[in-house]
């Protein structure tokens, strides 16, 4: 059994057979989070891309733990220089590393570590988690785009993880057309409802959604166990 615990905004954590897979884990300033950053002790650490809404207390976390961090080269580069352990991927790529498997995808987006000036982190990206035989898809931060469709012929998604939260990414109209495209056969909706940019009922995209999906709608701290 693979058991997601949404932990507000995109941070999510996937847990299999005793090791956790933590994905974007933006903690502190993060007013939806359920848990503190000091109580996680993952093994690994996907990160989608180098907005700070995104790897939050990512190298914190792998800097005290010593978990490996997963990024697309230039972010995971960055995060080698602070002292993570760290797999560079990138977009196309698939590694299997034993209890979980992932393939980066691309996100339709910008990504940079904003300082002054901006540290350039490479492509946003999307990642096909697969765990215990599920594929999970995190979609990152994106807009829509016409790959959904390959993403949803080439793969049996169990799960998609899609942002609703329109401003920086998509709406809920264009969520749910991503998924006609992706055909995932259960949702949740995430990075929405954090600022006040990107307020979004849940609801009215569960409903939109209709039966192409079951739509899961969960609070910081819930989880959805995928048997
Ligand atoms: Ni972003
Ligand atoms: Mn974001």
């Amino acid at each position: 059994m693979v058991q997601i615990t949404y932990l507000g905004h995109s941070a999510v954590s996937l847990a299999s057979q005793g090791k956790t897979l933590l994905v974007d884990p933006f903690l502190s300033g993060n007013p939806q989070a359920s848990v503190q950053a000091s109580d996680l002790t993952p093994d690994a650490i996907y990160l989608t891309h180098g907005h700070d809404d995104h790897v939050g207390d990512g190298i914190s976390i792998a800097q005290r733990t010593g978990c490996l961090v997963v990024a697309c080269f230039e972010l995971a580069t960055y995060c080698q220089r602070q002292g993570c352990q760290v797999h560079p991927l990138h977009i196309g790529g698939r590694r299997d590393f034993g209890w979980f498997a992932l393939k980066l995808t691309p996100a339709l987006h910008g990504s940079a570590k904003m300082t002054d000036p901006p540290i350039y982190t490479g492509n946003p990206t999307g990642g096909l988690i697969t765990m215990e035989g599920k594929t999970v898809y995190h979609a990152g931060d994106t807009g829509l785009m016409a790959d959904m469709e390959l993403i949803g012929r080439l793969n049996d998604v169990d799960l998609a993880l899609l942002p609703i939260g329109d401003n920086f990414t998509m709406g809920i109209d264009d969520a749910v057309e991503a998924v006609r495209m992706i055909k995932p056969k259960q949702v949740i909706p995430i990075h929405y409802n954090t600022f006040e940019p990107i307020q979004a009922d849940p609801r009215e995209f569960a409903s939109k959604v209709g039966d192409l999906a079951e739509v899961t709608i969960l609070q910081p701290g819930e989880s959805l166990a995928l048997a």
